[in-house]
């Protein structure tokens, strides 16, 4: 299969490219577009075939659910039931880095989108082009990140392609993401319990303060888990060790090592990738893991934020997982 890559505008992107990805979509094929987050790998969420050859491209176990992105609230809730609270935090928070688990709508949502699960998680993208594109297709659009399952996620387009060459229709180039982690994920099947499955672009006191309680965490043995979070995620080929400020920086060979974080490292290492702050971190680490990677270092050391508010949660999450074995 030949993998077209076409180039838009962020903000106002070609209609005819985004016509053709929409037939692509109609069809049953596969796409890669950009979200405010990651890049999406999507296919027609209401075709069992299409969603099936997403799980292909990507090597995913098929047990692992898929967020169904709509471009508007009245979209999701077609596909899921609705309860107040949900409402509420979709018309504060979407378009936006927020997705929500609900009892899914079986007879709507097919078996293989959801994973098998009686549940649906569904997410408003706040991003021109993924708008676009859903309402191009007619559809929702089931997409989880574009990569290989496993790898970082993809932040722009040639990090799509490092990973999906070959094995898709298309792929959308919308310039690098603004946020570049996943979505906060909250299920909210039971509105008076809702649990924070992963943190993520949205910080979960925003959340806490509209729905005037606190998240919980899914308990460890818990069906309500996400799928995704039971598996080692997010890595390059080469091991990530975690450095926190306060702490002793990891022993390896600094001369082919890499690092990224917002302080400079505590030695010198061969590739350094610095940010400004947690949010530009966030915006730069799945592509650094890439970089550093390729520029042929052995081992990454990450700083580990030594807060824990807004967004830093999700980011502290991807690195850990990133640095798990
Ligand atoms: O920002 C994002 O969320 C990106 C962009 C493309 O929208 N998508 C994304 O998809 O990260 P994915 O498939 O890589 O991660 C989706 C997460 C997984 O951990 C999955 O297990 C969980 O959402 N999930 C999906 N449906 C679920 C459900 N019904 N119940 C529990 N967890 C669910
Ligand atoms: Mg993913």
């Amino acid at each position: 299969m030949i993998t077209k890559r076409a180039t838009v505008d962020r903000w106002n992107p070609d209609q005819m490219i985004i016509a053709r990805a929409g037939r692509i979509i109609k069809k049953g094929g596969l796409v890669a577009f950009p979200t405010e987050t990651v890049y999406g790998l999507g296919a027609d969420a209401l075709n069992p075939e299409a969603v099936r050859r997403i799980y292909e491209a990507k090597g995913r176990p098929s047990d692992n659910p898929l967020i169904l992105h709509v471009d508007c609230i009245a979209q999701a809730m077609r596909l899921v039931h609705t309860n107040r609270a949900a409402e509420q935090l979709m018309m504060k928070f979407w378009p936006g880095p927020l997705t929500i688990v609900l009892p899914a709508k079986t007879d709507i949502v097919p078996s293989v989108t959801r994973g098998g699960l009686e549940t649906a998680a569904v997410r408003m993208p706040d991003n021109v082009i993924a708008q676009a594109l859903i309402r191009e297709a007619g559809t929702p659009i089931a997409a989880p990140s574009a990569n290989i399952s496993g790898r970082p996620s993809p932040t722009d387009a040639e990090s799509v392609m490092a990973d999906m060459d070959g094995r898709i229709d298309m792929v959308i180039d919308g310039g690098s993401v603004l946020v570049g982690i996943e979505s906060t994920v909250i299920d909210m099947t039971d509105p008076q319990r809702v649990l924070l499955l992963r943190p993520g672009g949205l910080g979960r006191e925003a959340i806490e303060e509209t729905l005037g309680m606190s998240l919980e965490a899914p308990d460890k043995t818990s069906a309500k888990r996400s799928p995704g979070t039971r598996y080692r995620h997010y890595a390059p080929s080469v091991p990530v060790k975690v450095w926190r400020i306060t702490g002793k920086f990891p022993e390896c060979d600094y001369s082919s090592a890499g690092y990224i974080g917002v302080h400079e490292p505590a030695q010198k290492t061969a590739g350094v990738v610095l940010c400004k702050d947690f949010a530009e971190y966030s915006r730069r680490l799945f592509a650094a893991f890439r970089r550093l990677e390729a520029k042929g270092c052995n081992c990454i050391i990450a700083e580990l934020p030594d807060e824990n508010s807004g967004i830093c949660e999700g980011l502290r999450d991807r690195i850990i997982r990133a640095a798990m074995d």
